[in-house]
């Protein structure tokens, strides 16, 4: 059975500081609704995908957004959320700032080839339900100096790109009505009509890449993606899918 998937603004828990939304999202699941969202100033260790690290930019300060919504019993298909929560911080992006977004398999948010947001999906097991913790990690207002610093040389802000600030505020509300939108309709129709409001925005297709998953490194062209949101490649001939929880791409010469 689907639980109603409105309301995500009415459920937000906003933390100072927290370890990781994701976490917390993971650690309290069986005493949070469906569908709350945790919002958090500052993590003081933010995840990214495949083990790494994620800096975000303190909300507090207005530079960044970092946050996680939790969704229970969606049944199958959990593989396919961080392309779902793709379209969704895309689609709002686009509306805030009036770029062209792009995605880059599976979900990481680039204009003009800069990633401007980052998505964790991880599923857990509890009471019998499955739990999509979707996180999402947005670059508002920082400076190109603080991602320098870092050595992010691919990271960029919405101030960056288009000269102005931007309020996490309307971010965090714009991609929480987008999510709903993006929810209800694979609630009620499924991934097809979806899939190719994903692939226009895809920006890996027809492309070489480097496909990176289990500590290797395998040189492919990226042709599309599966019902399942694998990219399908090509290589000497033959076709393979990479699942969007082991592998990431890379363009053959840089980041995309
Ligand atoms: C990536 O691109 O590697 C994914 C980054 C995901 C970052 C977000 S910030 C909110 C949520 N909490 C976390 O610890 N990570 C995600």
């Amino acid at each position: 059975m689907q639980k109603n998937l409105f309301g995500f603004d009415n459920k937000i828990l906003h933390f100072e500081e927290v370890s990781s939304t994701n976490t917390y999202a993971k650690e309290h699941r069986d005493s949070l609704e469906h569908g709350t969202v945790i919002l958090a100033d500052r993590q003081t260790t933010g995840k990214g995908r495949q083990g790494k690290e994620w800096l975000s930019g303190d909300g507090n300060k207005g530079l960044g957004v970092s946050m996680s919504v939790l969704l229970k019993a969606q049944g199958s298909g959990a593989s396919l959320y961080p392309l779902l929560c793709a379209i969704a911080v895309a689609e709002a992006l686009e509306e805030l700032s009036g770029g062209c977004v792009m995605i880059k398999w599976p979900n990481d948010i680039l204009i003009d080839g800069k990633k401007l947001c980052g998505i964790l999906c991880e599923s857990v097991i509890s009471a019998g339900e499955i739990c999509v913790i979707c996180g999402i990690g947005i670059n508002v207002n920082q400076t190109e100096g603080e991602f320098l610093k870092d050595n992010l040389p691919y990271a960029a802000s919405l101030r960056m790109l288009f000269g102005r600030e931007f309020s996490c505020h309307e971010v965090v509300h714009l991609v929480l009505r987008k999510l709903e939108q993006v929810l209800q309709i694979y609630q009620y129709k499924g991934f097809a009509p979806l899939k190719q409001t994903y692939l226009n925005r895809l920006v890996n297709t027809s492309k070489d890449v480097r496909v990176i998953y289990h500590n290797r490194t395998v040189l492919a062209k990226a042709c599309g993606i599966a019902d399942d949101g694998s990219l399908i490649c090509e290589k000497d001939g033959g076709q393979f899918t990479v699942n969007s929880g082991e592998a990431s791409v890379r363009g053959v010469y840089g980041y995309v």
